[in-house]
C-alpha cells in the first residue's frame, strides 16, 4: 500500500508507528549483524523502547541546543504563517530548520555517531524544510497557503518519529 493512502486509511499515528518500526528494524539489523549474528541479542535495548544513541558529551550539548533552535524555529514559522507572512516563514525555516541550520562540522560529527535510521530521519527533516521553504515562498505569489501548512505538519511528524525511536545516552 502506498504510504499516502496508508495515512488516509489508518491515520497519521499508524503511519508514524510504521516509520518508527522501519527505522528501528533497520538499526536493530545493523546491531545484530555487528554482534556476529548472536541470536540471543535482545531485540529491545535496555531502558525502554527507544534506541539509545551514544554521543560524546560536547556533541550531545550541541545537538540538544540545535534541537531547541528547531523548536523555536517551528514556533516562529507558525507565528509568521498565522500573520500571513509567508516570506518570513520561509526565511525562518531556512535559518532554523534547513541544511544550513547546522554548521558543517557538527553535521559531520552527527553522521559519524548516528545509526542509519536516525541519519535518514535527520536528512528527511532537512529535505522537508527545503520543500516547505519553496511552498511558503510560492504562497506569497499564488495565495496557496494549504501547501506550506501541509508540509509543516509533515515536517513535525518527522520530529515526532525521531523522538519516538531514539534517545541520546
Ligand atoms: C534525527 C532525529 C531527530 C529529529 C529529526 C529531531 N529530533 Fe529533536 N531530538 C532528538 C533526540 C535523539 C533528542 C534527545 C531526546 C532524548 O535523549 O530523550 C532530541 C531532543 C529534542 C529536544 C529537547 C532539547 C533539550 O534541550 O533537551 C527538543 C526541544 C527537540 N528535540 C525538538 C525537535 C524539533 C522541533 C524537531 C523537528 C523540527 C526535532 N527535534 C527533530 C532527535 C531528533
Amino acid at each position: 500500500m502506498a504510504f499516502p493512502s496508508m495515512i488516509r486509511r489508518f491515520g497519521v499515528g499508524f503511519a508514524l508507528a510504521g516509520i518508527c518500526a522501519l527505522a528501528f528494524a533497520a538499526d536493530m539489523d545493523m546491531h545484530s549483524s555487528m554482534m556476529h549474528g548472536s541470536a540471543s541479542a535482545p531485540p529491545v535495548p535496555a531502558g525502554g523502547l527507544r534506541v539509545a544513541v551514544a554521543f560524546p558529551p560536547q556533541l550531545k550539548r550541541e545537538v540538544l541546543a540545535t534541537m531547541r533552535m528547531h523548536l523555536q524555529g517551528i514556533a516562529n514559522v507558525q507565528q509568521a504563517m498565522a500573520e500571513g507572512k509567508y516570506d518570513e516563514a520561509a526565511q525562518v525555516a531556512t535559518m532554523a530548520l534547513g541544511m544550513s541550520s547546522m554548521h558543517g562540522e557538527q553535521a559531520q560529527q552527527e553522521a559519524r555517531y548516528m545509526p542509519p535510521g536516525m541519519r535518514a530521519l535527520g536528512a528527511q527533516l532537512h529535505m522537508q524544510a527545503g520543500e516547505f521553504v519553496l511552498a511558503a515562498q510560492n504562497a506569497t505569489a499564488t495565495g496557496d497557503v494549504r501547501k506550506p501548512q501541509q508540509l509543516l505538519g509533515r515536517m513535525l511528524q518527522t520530529c515526532v518519529a525521531c523522538h519516538a525511536t531514539y534517545r541520546l545516552q
